[in-house]
C-alpha cells in the first residue's frame, strides 16, 4: 500500500504516542490490534503512515531526527515501544508565535519548553521538500495564532490538515472553506481520546437523557503533570478549551445545562502524575418520581496513547479523502474523534457514519 507522507508540527507526549503507535502496530496483524478502532481503513494499516517532517521549538528537539525527538525531555508519557528506526527526518524549526506560555519560564526545564534559538524554517518548503500529504497539529492549547499560520502553510503547500487542538479551524466555516477550495481535506477541532474524559462523560450524559433522568448539575475537573497541563495553568488560553469540552457534554441531553451547572475543565497540575490524567465526574439528576440521584466517577487513564488511539484512524480517513479528491471538513470523522467538529452527532451515529466513509457509502 501507497505510504501517508505526514508531516507533525509539535513533537510533545501526542507526537511520541503517535509514532510510538505506527511502529508497534507495523509488526503486528490483523489479529492481534489490541488498542485500535480499525486495523484496515480502506486499504491502510497503522504501519503505512510515514513521517516525513517534524516541526517544534524546543531546543531538546530542533534538529534531531523524529525517532530521538520524541523521547526528549520534557516529553513524559509512557515509553510502550522504545526500538524506532532513524527516519532521516530532522525536526525543523517552528514560529514560536504564540505557542509558548510566560508562566512556562517559571518550571524547571525537565518540565517546560526551552525555546531553541535556531533560525526559523521556511514551512511551506519544508512541507513541499518532503512531500508531505497530511500535517497533524499537536501544539499547545492557546496556540491561536500558531494555529492559523501553520494551517496557512499547509493551504500553501497544498497538505490537509488535522487539527487536533482546541483552535476552530475544521470547524469555523470560513477556513474550512479555504481547504475546500484546493480540495483539501481537514479533520477537527481538539482531538477526543479512545476512552477520556469528554466520550466517558458525553455517554453517561446520553445515558441519563435515555432513561428519562432529568440533568440538573454537573462537573468534570482533570488532573495531570504533562506540559499540557502546565499550559493549562494559563486560564487565559483555556477560552476555546472550555467551549470546545462543554459543548461535547450540551450536544448529547435534550434540555441544555444553564452555564452555572455545567463545569468542565483542567482542574490543576501535578508534576508527580506526568502523563496519567485523572478525571473526576460528578453528575446529579432526578429519576422517577423527581427522586434526586448522583453518580460519582474516577476515571484514570495515560494521556497521550489515549489521544493517538484516535489519531491513527484520523490520518487514514483523511488520506482516504485525499485520494477520492474530496476537500473541506470531514464531518463523519471530525464528529467521531474530536471534540468540537463542524457538525455534532451521538457517538454511535457517527461511528456508524465513519464506517459508510470508509466504504464510500458518504462523501464525507
Ligand atoms: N492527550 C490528549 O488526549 C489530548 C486530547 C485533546 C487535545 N490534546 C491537545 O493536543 C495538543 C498536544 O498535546 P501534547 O500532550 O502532545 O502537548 P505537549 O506539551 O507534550 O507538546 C506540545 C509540543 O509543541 C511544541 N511547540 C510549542 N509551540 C510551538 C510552536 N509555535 N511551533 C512548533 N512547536 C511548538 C512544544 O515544544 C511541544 O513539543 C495539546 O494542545 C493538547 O491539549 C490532547
Amino acid at each position: 500500500m501507497e505510504k501517508i507522507r505526514t508531516a507533525i508540527i509539535g513533537i510533545g507526549n501526542c507526537a511520541s504516542s503517535l509514532v510510538q503507535g505506527i511502529y508497534y502496530y507495523k509488526y503486528r496483524n490483523s489479529e492481534d490490534t489490541i488498542g485500535l478502532m480499525h486495523w484496515d481503513i480502506g486499504g491502510y494499516k497503522p504501519g503505512d503512515i510515514e513521517v516525513v517532517a517534524g516541526i517544534d521549538l524546543d531546543s531538546r528537539k530542533v534538529g534531531k531526527d523524529v525517532s530521538e525527538a520524541i523521547f526528549a525531555e520534557p516529553n513524559c508519557t509512557k515509553v510502550f515501544y522504545r526500538d524506532i528506526p532513524k527516519m532521516g527526518v530532522n525536526v525543523v524549526m517552528g514560529k514560536v508565535s504564540d505557542g509558548v506560555a510566560l508562566h512556562m519560564k517559571e518550571y524547571p526545564k525537565d518540565r517546560t519548553f526551552l525555546v531553541s534559538d535556531e533560525k526559523e524554517a521556511d514551512i511551506v518548503d519544508v512541507l513541499k521538500q518532503s512531500a508531505a500529504e497530511i500535517a497533524v497539529n499537536y501544539l499547545p492549547v492557546g496556540s491561536e495564532d500558531a494555529t492559523r499560520y501553520f494551517a496557512d502553510c499547509c493551504l500553501r503547500a497544498n497538505v490537509a490538515f488535522i487539527n487536533c487542538i482546541p483552535v476552530f479551524v475544521a470547524s469555523d466555516k470560513a477556513f474550512s472553506e479555504k481547504f475546500k477550495q484546493k480540495k483539501l481535506p481537514v479533520v477537527g477541532d481538539d482531538i477526543k481520546a479512545q476512552i477520556g474524559a469528554t466520550i466517558t462523560h458525553r455517554m453517561l450524559a446520553k445515558l441519563f437523557t435515555d432513561r428519562g433522568v432529568k440533568l440538573d448539575r454537573t462537573y468534570q475537573l482533570n488532573t495531570g503533570g504533562n506540559t499540557d497541563f502546565l499550559n493549562m495553568l494559563a486560564r487565559e488560553r483555556l477560552k476555546s478549551k472550555k467551549i470546545s469540552k462543554t459543548e461535547a457534554v450540551q450536544a448529547n441531553l435534550n434540555e441544555r445545562l444553564e452555564p452555572d451547572n455545567i463545569h468542565i475543565g483542567p482542574a490543576d497540575y501535578v508534576p508527580w502524575q506526568k502523563d496519567n490524567k485523572v478525571c473526576f465526574l460528578r453528575m446529579e439528576g432526578r429519576l422517577f418520581g423527581d427522586v434526586p440521584m448522583n453518580l460519582e466517577l474516577r476515571l484514570s487513564v495515560e494521556d497521550s496513547p489515549n489521544s493517538a488511539g484516535c489519531v491513527i484512524d484520523a490520518i487514514r480517513c483523511c488520506k482516504l479523502a485525499l485520494d477520492r479528491g474530496t476537500g473541506g471538513a470531514l464531518t463523519s470523522i471530525s464528529a467521531y474523534t474530536m471534540k468540537h467538529p463542524p457538525q455534532q452527532f451521538p457517538d454511535e451515529k457517527a461511528r456508524q457514519m465513519v464506517e459508510q466513509f470508509i466504504q464510500a457509502k458518504r462523501e464525507r
